[in-house]
C-alpha cells in the first residue's frame, strides 16, 4: 500500500468471538486491499463488531467501515448497508452511534447498548462515504456522486469477496436525507451489473464477470429522503402553513406559498438542464434560502419541527452528534477501532461540509433520482418509504406528493390506494400503503431520524419489511 498505510490499522488486537465476520490482516486484490480488526465493548457497549478498511488503488480511496454482526444469526439473516445523507455526513457516528446501531453515545465518553438495533436480525454494515467522510480518507478530492458510487460499489464487491458467508445473503440498502441520491443510485448500480441485458451477454462469452460473485440486492430503505425536489417542495407550504396550529404566521406563510409556486417552477432546471452545474446550484440557493432554511432564523429545529435550536449551533441541533464526534475522536476509541493513532493522522469527520457545498455547486444535490427509483420499482425491487412526519427538511407532506407521483408501472394503483392505520404494538403509530413492492409509511412524532425519536418502531418496521419479502 506504498506510503498510504500511515493511516491504516494498528497492529493491536482484539479478542472476539464473531461468527462471520472473522479480522483480516492486509489483504490485498487486483486494484484493492482490505484489512479489518475486531472491535470490542470497550468502544461499543454490549458488542462486539469489525472496524476497518478498504483500500482501493483506483482514485487513491480508503473507505472505513464498521459492522456488526446480526444478534439473531448472522449466518442466516440479511446483510443491511446503511447510509447517511448529508452529503458528507458519517454513517458510523450519525446512523451508527445516534440512531440505530448496536451502541449508541450516552455521552463524549460512553455508549450504551440499544435493543432497537438494526442489527437484532441482520447484519448491518456501516460505512463512512464518500472518502474524507468519517475515518474514509483520500488524496483526489470526490467529485460527485458518480465517483462515489463507484467506489461503493467496488467496496461491497469487496466486502462479500472476503466474507463470501455473507454474500448470498439478502441484500438490502438503507438510507436516509441525501440517502435518498446514494442509495437509488448504488441499487441501480448493482442491478444494472448484475441483471441487464449487456451483464448476460458479456457473462455468457467472457470468465471476467468471475471475478466477483454477484450481490443478492433485494430491496432498499428510503427514510426522511430526498429524491425529487420539484415535487417535495410542495410540501413546506402543507407542513408549515396548514393545520390547527401552524409553525408560521400569516405574513410568512404568504412568502412561502409565492415562492413555492416559484421553486415548483424553477428546480425541475437541475435535471432539465442538468450540464449547467452553476444554473442547479443557484437555483437550489435561491430556494433553500426564500422558503427553507428561515425556520433556523425562527429558532427552531428543521430536522424536527417540535423542537428548538439555537441557530448559531445550527446544523449541530442534537448533542448527540457532537457527542459521536468527539467520541470517535478520541485517543481512547481510536485505538479501540485498531486505528493507529499518530498525532499526524486525519481527524474524524462528522460531517464534511466542503464536500456538502462541492455537491451543491455541482448539481448533484438538486437533482432528481425518481429515474433510479423507477427502475428499483419496475424491476420488482421492494422499496419501503418511511417519513418521520415532524420533520421540516424531508418533511411527509413532500414525501406523499413525491411518492404518489413517481412514474412506475404500479403508479395509478399505488396512488388510488388508501392509507392505512399503521399500527405497533397495538397503538396507532402512522399511516401506510402499498401496491405490490412499494411501500409507504408515515411514522408518528418522529423527526428527520426516525431510529432515533421512534426506535421500537423503526425496527419493527424494518423486520417486517426484511422477512416480509
Ligand atoms: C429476530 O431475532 C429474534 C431474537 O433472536 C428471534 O426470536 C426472531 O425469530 C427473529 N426474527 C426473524 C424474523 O428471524
Ligand atoms: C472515559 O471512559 C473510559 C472507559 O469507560 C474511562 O476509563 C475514562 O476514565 C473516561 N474518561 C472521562 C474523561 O470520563
Ligand atoms: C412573522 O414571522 C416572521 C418570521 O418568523 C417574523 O419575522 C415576523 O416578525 C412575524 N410577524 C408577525 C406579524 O408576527
Ligand atoms: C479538496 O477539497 C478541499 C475542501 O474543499 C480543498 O481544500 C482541497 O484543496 C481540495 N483538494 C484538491 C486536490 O482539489
Amino acid at each position: 500500500m506504498k506510503a498510504r498505510t500511515l493511516f491504516s490499522l494498528s497492529s493491536l488486537t482484539v479478542v472476539a468471538a464473531l461468527a462471520v465476520l472473522e479480522p483480516v490482516g492486509l489483504k490485498r486484490g487486483n486494484g484493492y486491499a482490505i484489512e479489518a480488526k475486531a472491535t470490542g465493548d470497550d468502544v461499543c457497549a454490549g458488542s462486539e463488531g469489525l472496524a476497518g478498511f478498504v483500500h482501493l488503488d483506483r482514485r487513491d480511496r480508503h473507505i472505513f467501515f464498521w459492522a456488526f454482526e446480526s444478534r439473531n444469526d448472522p449466518a442466516t439473516d440479511p446483510v443491511v448497508l446503511w447510509m447517511t445523507g448529508g452529503p458528507g455526513g458519517s454513517s458510523t457516528g450519525i446512523g451508527g452511534l445516534v440512531e440505530l446501531g448496536p451502541c449508541l453515545v450516552r455521552d463524549a465518553n460512553s455508549t450504551i447498548s440499544n435493543p432497537n438495533a438494526w442489527n437484532n436480525n441482520a447484519t448491518v454494515l456501516f460505512v463512512d462515504q464518500p472518502a474524507n467522510v468519517g475515518y474514509s480518507y483520500s488524496s483526489v478530492n470526490v467529485t460527485g456522486v458518480d465517483e462515489a458510487t463507484d467506489d461503493m460499489h467496488l467496496f461491497l464487491r469487496v466486502f462479500f469477496a472476503t466474507y463470501p458467508q455473507l454474500q448470498d445473503r439478502p441484500f438490502y440498502i438503507a438510507g436516509e436525507s441525501f440517502g435518498g441520491t446514494w442509495v437509488p443510485r448504488l441499487a441501480e448500480r448493482i442491478l444494472d451489473r448484475e441483471t441487464s441485458g449487456l451483464s448476460q451477454v458479456v457473462a455468457s462469452t467472457t470468465s471476467t464477470s468471475s471475478v466477483f460473485a454477484p450481490i443478492q440486492l433485494r430491496g432498499v430503505l428510503l427514510g426522511n429522503t430526498q429524491v425529487e425536489q420539484a415535487d417535495q417542495w410542495k410540501g413546506f407550504y402543507d407542513t408549515g402553513c396548514t393545520g390547527a396550529q401552524p409553525l408560521f404566521n400569516a405574513t410568512a406563510c404568504t412568502h412561502i406559498q409565492l415562492q413555492a409556486a416559484r421553486c415548483e417552477s424553477l428546480l425541475p432546471v437541475c435535471d432539465r438542464m442538468h450540464y449547467d452545474q452553476a444554473l442547479c446550484a443557484a437555483v437550489l440557493q435561491y430556494c433553500r434560502e426564500e422558503s427553507v432554511f428561515f425556520i433556523v432564523e425562527a429558532g427552531l429545529n428543521p430536522y424536527d419541527f417540535r423542537r428548538t435550536c439555537d441557530p448559531e449551533r445550527f446544523p449541530n441541533c442534537y448533542q448527540s452528534l457532537v457527542d459521536a464526534e468527539i467520541y470517535m475522536s478520541s485517543e481512547r476509541v481510536r485505538r479501540g477501532l485498531g486505528l493507529s493513532i499518530h498525532s499526524d493522522d486525519r481527524p474524524f469527520v462528522l460531517e464534511n461540509y466542503e464536500l456538502s457545498v462541492a455537491f451543491t455547486q455541482n448539481g448533484d444535490v438538486g437533482t432528481s433520482t425518481s429515474d433510479a427509483v423507477r427502475y428499483l420499482l419496475d424491476k420488482d425491487i421492494p422499496v419501503l418509504i418511511y417519513v418521520g412526519n415532524k420533520d421540516w427538511f424531508c418533511n411527509a407532506a413532500g414525501t406523499r406528493y413525491w411518492v404518489n407521483n413517481m412514474p412506475w408501472h404500479g403508479l395509478a394503483p399505488f396512488r388510488a390506494a388508501p392509507e392505512q392505520p399503521w399500527y405497533y404494538d397495538g397503538q396507532q403509530a402512522g399511516w401506510s400503503k402499498s401496491y405490490k413492492n412499494l411501500k409507504f409509511v408515515e411514522v408518528f412524532d418522529a423527526g428527520h431520524m426516525v431510529p432515533m425519536d421512534k426506535g421500537a418502531e423503526a425496527v419493527a418496521m424494518v423486520n417486517d419489511f426484511l422477512f416480509s419479502q
